[in-house]
């Protein structure tokens, strides 16, 4: 039986690779074999785009293709072997990003977002997506905590607070799908909130 592909999504600093490593464990615990991996990024070329992409300045249509280029090797090479084996994939970050981040946060119309899903997933949709929401103001002071800061965390807040929205707007358009999670919480209750979701999926 195919497995399920889940991905994790939310503003720089609401809480992903907290959790990531937590929801592995859940499904394992499950009795599914997990693979976690990671956007952009996940192989050896898309990790490599995925340096580029965090520290080198670029035009944002390039860094669109770039994050779509790095996410076609990730289907192939990675996401979709796995699944056929029947394992589940958990990704930190899909196309979701693309729509927030390039689309919301850069302004990218969405008819040339939808163009390139189309082309590069050919309709794989994720199973499920946990979306990570927390204010601005909450996910800066996390930030605040740790050293590196790259590219897309340097942007402002006008800039997050568009990534955010689209976020919350593609949840309304996909409600079975998406799942928002208030990541403003204590670590113990989003993980009541998302062993709950993860229950639904089995
Ligand atoms: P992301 O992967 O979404 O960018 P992280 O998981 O790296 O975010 O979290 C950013 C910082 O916030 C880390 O230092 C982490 O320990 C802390 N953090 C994450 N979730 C919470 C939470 N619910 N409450 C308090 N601190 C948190
Ligand atoms: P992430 O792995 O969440 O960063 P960190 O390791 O600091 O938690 O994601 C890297 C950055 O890439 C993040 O700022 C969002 C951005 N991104 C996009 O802009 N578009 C995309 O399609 C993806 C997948 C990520």
């Amino acid at each position: 039986m195919r497995g399920k592909f889940i991905t994790l999504e939310g503003i720089d600093g609401a809480g992903k690779s907290t959790h990531l490593p937590w929801i592995a464990e859940w499904l394992q615990a499950q009795g599914h074999t997990v693979v976690v991996t990671r956007e952009p990024g996940g192989t050896p070329l898309g990790e490599m785009l995925r340096d580029l992409l965090l520290a080198q300045p670029m035009h944002c249509e390039t860094e669109t293709l770039l994050m779509f280029a790095a996410r076609r090797e990730h289907i192939d090479k990675v996401i979709l072997p796995a699944m056929g084996k029947g394992h589940w994939v958990v990704s930190d970050r899909f196309t979701d990003a693309t729509f927030a981040y390039q689309g919301g946060g850069r302004g990218i119309p969405s008819s040339k977002l939808e163009a390139l899903e189309d082309w590069v997933q050919q309709g794989l949709q994720p199973d499920l997506t946990l979306l990570f929401d927390v204010p601005w103001e909450v996910s800066q002071a996390r930030l605040a905590l740790s050293a590196v800061h790259d590219r897309f965390e340097a942007e402002n807040q006008a800039f997050f607070e568009r990534v955010r929205n689209a976020y919350l707007q593609r949840a309304r358009a996909f409600p079975q799908r998406i799942r928002v999670v208030d990541a403003s919480r204590p670590i113990a209750a989003i993980r009541e909130t998302v062993a709950a979701i993860l229950g639904e999926l089995e």
